[in-house]
């Protein structure tokens, strides 16, 4: 127990809701200690000296004298390796078998007694003791992966019954592992889930546990709610991910390199990774920024696009408290002008905080109420609990599901139970099939109430405790898809798979429509039911920091659409802080305000007349571009390019984007520096290489190099890119194309794609290219047409020169 456990348990003890988590955790800190398999004598392992190799698709096997090795390059050059008969699948995070192996890429002998395979875009070199190493196609490596080390049971102290189990963790399921691994002295480090501390991850430790930070969180927390042992890497070289396909608990230990150290010689940076279990695998993507997003998106699937309505402004807050209040929110949004898409309801409209349920005093008529908001053009978003109060119906419904019932139990087959908000609660085992397809079904109830979109929370899952981990214990049994195993093995993925269940049962519902679902917690490949958001982030600019390294660190792991709480989750922001937070949120995919039941309000007319005003026309700003967002939703569909990227994106191999946090790439065409200071009324902002205008202004500037905007209270810097074309909403609703002037003698364009509605059509791909004709810029569809209409900025704009 740290200090700040200490304060809160001691301040739990004396309410009723605290003594009952203090009892919750004295009982699963009793279920481990009788159940979780101790950790006895081990054996530590190294694979040991090459034997032999067998050549397989794409690949081989290579067999050391204490473990063997996989190594396969798949067609799209993504490079597979896996110890200990580690395969691809099955895995919670690879769609379908994962990408087929290159028939063309085989083992051959290498120099110094080792093995490669090479091929069109990677090179895969095996030392003789285990090193994996990967390699451009010109030889710069971009990865070395030392031989791993484990840490083997003797005699059978983990494991078996007790164990974790195989199935989608199969492999070496009882070892512990380390896997330490050199990127380039000048690489940097990205990714690793939603970190606070991000976007660029500099040296220390990162937890990979799901893990809800209790009360809100600062720059400094780590883990949160998604981890992902899934990192971008960035070097001179190129660019890769790697990805240790193993949702088993762990930690990352990151040392940036450091080029010329001591004697003159590179430092490599150095990734560590340890894992308490499951398989030793790994997949590596190499390529440009966008190439390897393609890649990750192709491995773990395509992102869900989200309905057209929930690309605008949405506006949630913990304790509405009823419908009348509702309405008064709705009202209060109409009569200023400002545009609203969604109310969000919280566990109060819960009766008794009880999932799938209504308080039907304070909300008497909900459908009436969705219907009423509806025509004004709001939806309602459902809060969704996984935890399920025990003795509820819903409770019953689920222990009726097969022979053992839906929810999660312990090694002796009781249920194990948790405290959340209800009180005590069963969890639904969404590893288990049959528990995902029940659960599904319970949608059925929140559309009849009226819902339009699902907003899963609390699903790390929480279990409230004063000390210690707030979560089930780690001997919970989960079947891991009929595999069985611990909660160990099952802790990481639970999000992720309550995501799935809520969004197969959604489209099984409704199958004209695509869900609209984001989630708290959740794992690799989690886009393909949805999004995410910050969580509970503090109120404070460090919060406001964090939340923009959220939402860049998550779009590199594959998670496009997220947001955070405008304003900060629990405390009250001044109006500047409010004001700075909603003018970053506007250029987020997912733009909602939010806060808890004990903090301040976040209706943009409770900061004063000026900041209604100002946010006004920052909303009026996100309405003219929602086409622009829809277009990157499909976009990232497509191409796993994210909406919001690091600027670096384009041009990985300059150095001083690399090491820029402060701003970011909405899409091609605009790059969008918000001011994150305290008192700042001009900010400093890093040009990629080429033209960009001036988005207020319409003057020019040359990059590579840096300028300072103007950034008083009602203005952060947008700049557009020379030569992008993009769909803006015009005043009467249709949507338009906005260009910007090419550099003379050069051309640009833009991609749309517009919303085809509300179901899962891909929407056509309109192409458009942009050139000066004489003294005029025109744009051009695919037919070489001339588009009429078009509004074209930055003609004016004389370089400013950068
Ligand atoms: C925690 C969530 O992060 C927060 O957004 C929500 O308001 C509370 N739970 C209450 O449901």
């Amino acid at each position: 127990m740290d200090g700040r456990d200490l304060v809160r348990a001691v301040k739990e003890i004396g309410t009723e809701r605290g003594r009952r988590a203090w009892r919750s955790a004295w009982r699963h800190r009793r279920a481990d200690a009788e159940a979780l398999p101790r950790r006895g004598a081990e054996r530590a392992r190294v694979p040991g000296l090459l034997a032999g190799t067998e050549a397989r698709p794409g690949g081989g096997v290579l067999r050391f004298a204490r473990s063997e090795l996989l190594v396969r390059v798949t067609v799209g050059g993504a490079v597979f390796w896996g110890w200990d008969g580690a395969e691809p699948v099955p895995s919670y995070a690879v769609v379908g078998s994962g990408p087929a192996p290159d028939p063309r890429a085989v083992l051959e002998p290498d120099t110094g007694g080792g093995w490669r395979v090479v091929s069109e875009r990677v090179t895969v070199a095996v030392s003789r003791h285990g090193a994996v190493e990967v390699r451009t196609p010109g030889g710069a490596v971009l990865r070395r992966e030392l031989p791993p080390r484990w840490w083997d049971p003797v005699g059978g102290g983990d494991g078996g019954e007790g164990g974790g189990g195989a199935g989608p963790v199969a492999g070496g399921g009882g070892s512990r592992w380390l896997q330490r691994s050199e990127v380039p002295a000048d690489a940097r480090f990205f990714g690793l889930g939603g970190r606070a501390r991000g976007p660029r991850l500099r040296d220390g430790e990162y937890g990979l546990w799901n893990t809800d930070p209790k009360g809100g969180f600062g720059p400094d927390t780590d883990p949160l709610y998604i981890t992902m042992p899934a990192q971008v890497v960035v070097a001179d070289a190129g660019t890769h991910l790697a990805f240790y396909d193993n949702p088993w608990e762990g930690r990352v230990v990151l040392r940036e390199g450091e080029e010329g150290a001591g004697s003159g010689v590179d430092r490599p940076g150095t990734s560590e990774l340890r894992l308490e279990g499951g398989p030793p695998r790994c997949w590596v993507l190499v390529g440009t920024p966008a190439r390897v997003m393609q890649g990750w998106s192709g491995l773990t699937g395509a992102a869900a696009v989200p309905p057209e309505w929930a690309l605008g402004y949405q506006h949630a807050r913990w304790g509405f408290g009823s419908e009348a209040e509702v309405r008064r929110v709705v009202a209060g949004y109409e009569e200023r002008g400002l545009p609203l898409s969604a109310v969000h309801l919280d566990i109060d409209h819960y009766d008794g905080h009880r999932v799938f349920t209504v308080d039907r005093e304070a909300f008497p008529d909900l459908p009436g109420l969705a219907r009423e908001v509806g025509a004004r053009g709001v939806r309602l978003v459902s809060i969704v609990d996984p935890a399920v109060k025990a003795g509820d119906p819903v409770h019953a419904s689920g222990r009726a599901v097969g022979a053992r019932g839906a929810f999660v139990r312990d090694a002796r087959g009781r249920e194990v139970r948790g405290e959340v908000w209800p009180g005590e609660c069963a969890y639904p085992d969404f590893t288990d099939p049959a528990a995902r397809e029940w659960w599904g079904g319970l949608y059925a109830e929140r559309l009849a109430q009226g819902f339009a979109g699902f907003w899963h929370d609390m699903n790390e899952p929480v279990s409230f405790a004063p000390w210690g981990d707030a979560t089930l214990p780690r001997s919970a049994r989960h079947s891991l898809e009929g595999a069985g195993g611990d909660h160990r093995a099952g802790h990481n993925v639970y999000g992720l798979m309550m995501a799935r269940a809520g969004w197969e049962g959604l489209v099984r519902l409704r199958p004209a429509e695509r869900p609209f679902l984001f989630s708290r917690s959740g794992w690799a490949g989690m886009q393909r039911y949805g999004g995410t958001w910050s969580g509970d982030v503090e109120s404070s600019w460090e919060g406001l920091r964090a939340s923009l390294a959220l939402v860049l660190g998550l779009g590199l792991c594959g998670v496009p659409y997220s947001g955070p709480d405008v304003g900060g989750f629990g405390g009250s922001p001044s109006a500047e802080l409010y004001l700075r937070w909603f003018q970053l949120g506007a250029y987020l995919p997912l733009f909602r305000t939010h806060s808890a039941i004990w903090a301040g309000r976040r209706e943009p007319w409770e900061f004063g007349p000026e900041v209604a005003e100002l946010a006004g026309a920052v909303l009026a700003e996100r309405e003219r571009l929602r086409p622009y967002f829809v277009t990157l939703g499909h976009l990232a569909r497509r191409t796993g390019a994210p909406y919001v990227r690091p600027v670096w994106w384009g041009a990985p191999e300059d150095r001083r984007l690399r090491d820029c946090e402060d701003a970011f790439l909405l899409g091609d065409a605009l790059l969008v520096a918000p001011v994150l200071e305290c008192g700042a009324d001009r900010r400093a902002v890093r040009l990629p290489r080429g033209r960009w205008y001036d988005t207020a202004t319409g003057a020019a500037y040359e990059g590579p190099g840096q300028v300072l905007f103007e950034a008083p209270p009602g203005r952060m810097p947008v700049l557009a890119r020379a030569g992008a074309v993009l769909p803006v909403r015009r005043e009467d609703g249709s949507v338009g194309l906005e260009a910007w002037a090419p550099a003379r003698g050069r051309t640009g364009g833009g991609v749309v794609i517009r919303d085809p509605g509300p179901g899962f059509e891909a929407g056509e791909v309109e192409r458009y290219t942009v050139r000066w004709a004489g003294d005029s810029v025109v744009v051009e569809d695919e037919a070489g047409g001339v588009v009429s209409g078009v509004e074209v900025r930055g003609l004016g704009g004389v370089p400013a020169g950068a």
